[in-house]
């Protein structure tokens, strides 16, 4: 009671001002000892956004994301922490060097996320088509899509295979080609699918290889993926967003050996790639369509090609890979009438003059189960 009456008229004599003043201090001192546990949610925050993809070579200053700090607080502490302990995995390829930092969440990766292309033409529908429907695209039918230049109705019901018929001219010229890949790339973006990957009619995709890969990566992010077709970057006149004077330098991917593009990347195309301007695109520059997919992506969105030694094309010495890792690569090929002595060398369930292209041996040594193979498969000799 007497205490009261002495608060009361303490607080009466001292007067309005200095409680006041009393109140401020007791803030300020509330602030300063706030502002330590403040500053590195802010910092927490400033982490590469998922869409700067860096390769560690020529690491360009990564992007950085600085959210405002009203935001900054309803990011629970243990989200950040999950975030950053997740943008440290890195992709090693069979060679053993770390080409890829991956930074956002591990894509959960289904098989039907991944769009597969296969570039054909009529008159190899017999000769190449069948091999691969046999093999390695009755194992993925769902989200794998022939884009010819003529009607198969009688291979499309008799495999139940997606067949394309793009339309487009069935000479092997850049037009052609070009709007095939026009075709593919429309047809992707309307699939809804997670990743383009384009391959040829000579490709055995392995596709536990294939997911492995893309897995490693999230499809949001910008990806190229593929084996460089020269070891040195091409250079061509800039037509696109100049009038041809400069010259722009780009690498990229090798369309025999096949190339895979993450959808993020893939929208991002889409002025230079969709409805058919991807063929006026490839007309300006006057290149081949894979490489005015690397001229797209690399010096017109400036988005680096990841250089994988896990895609091989017919054009490669394969016999020189080396047995025990052939099943861990994402595409292989052979020679073909030319040279036909230029294939992966598996040994197994057929011999050489039973399996030309090695494509079925590899095939019963992925999926011994398949009816065709033989049930006790000899080991793999290098
Ligand atoms: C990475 O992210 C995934 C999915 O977002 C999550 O399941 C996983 O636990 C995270 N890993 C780490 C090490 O935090
Ligand atoms: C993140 O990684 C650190 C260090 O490896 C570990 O102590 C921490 O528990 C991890 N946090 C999460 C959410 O996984
Ligand atoms: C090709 O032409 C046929 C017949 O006109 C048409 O139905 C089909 O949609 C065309 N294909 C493409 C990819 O435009």
């Amino acid at each position: 009671m007497l205490l009261r009456q002495a608060v009361r008229m303490h607080v009466a004599s001292v007067g309005v001002t200095k409680f006041c003043f009393l109140f401020s201090l007791a803030f300020c001192g509330l602030l300063l000892l706030l502002i330590p546990t403040l500053r590195p949610l802010a910092r927490q925050v400033e982490l590469p956004q998922p869409r700067a993809y860096v390769r560690p070579a020529q690491m360009p200053p990564p992007q950085l994301a600085v959210a405002p700090v009203s935001q900054a607080h309803a990011v629970a502490a243990t989200e950040l922490h999950r975030r950053r302990n997740n943008t440290t995995a890195v992709w090693t390829d069979s060679e053993g060097a770390a080409f890829s930092t991956r930074p956002g969440p591990r894509d959960q990766l289904e098989e039907q996320d991944v769009f597969i292309a296969v570039k054909t033409t009529r008159k190899y529908h017999k000769s190449r088509l069948e091999l691969l429907i046999q093999t390695w695209v009755s194992r993925a039918k769902e989200q794998t899509f022939i884009f010819t230049d003529g009607e198969d109705k009688e291979l499309r019901l008799r495999t139940g295979v997606n067949i394309i018929n793009t339309n487009c001219s069935a000479a092997h010229t850049r037009q052609a080609l070009c709007c095939k890949m026009s075709v593919e790339y429309d047809k992707f973006i309307e699939s809804r699918k997670k990743w383009f990957c384009h391959v040829d009619d000579d490709n055995y995709v392995i596709l536990p290889s294939l997911h492995r890969l893309l897995s490693s990566f999230h499809h949001s992010q910008d990806v190229y993926l593929g084996r460089p077709s020269l070891d040195h970057p091409i250079e061509a006149a800039e037509r696109v967003k100049s009038d041809g004077s400069v010259s722009v330098r780009f690498w990229f991917a090798t369309g025999g050996a096949g190339f895979c593009i993450s959808r993020g990347l893939a929208l991002k195309m889409s002025p230079w790639a969709s409805l058919g301007n991807f063929i006026s695109t490839a007309e300006k520059i006057r290149l081949p369509d894979d490489c005015t997919v690397g001229y797209i992506i690399e010096a017109l969105l400036e988005v680096t090609l990841t250089h994988s030694h896990l895609f091989h094309s017919h054009l490669e010495n394969l016999q020189r890979l080396p047995g025990v890792s052939v099943l861990e690569q994402v595409t292989l090929s052979y020679g073909g009438l030319e040279n036909r002595r230029n294939v992966v060398s598996v040994g197994g369930a057929f011999t050489l003059a039973e399996d030309p292209t090695r494509f079925k041996t590899i095939h019963c040594l992925l999926y011994p189960h398949t009816a065709w193979c033989p049930q006790t498969v000899a080991p793999s000799k290098p």
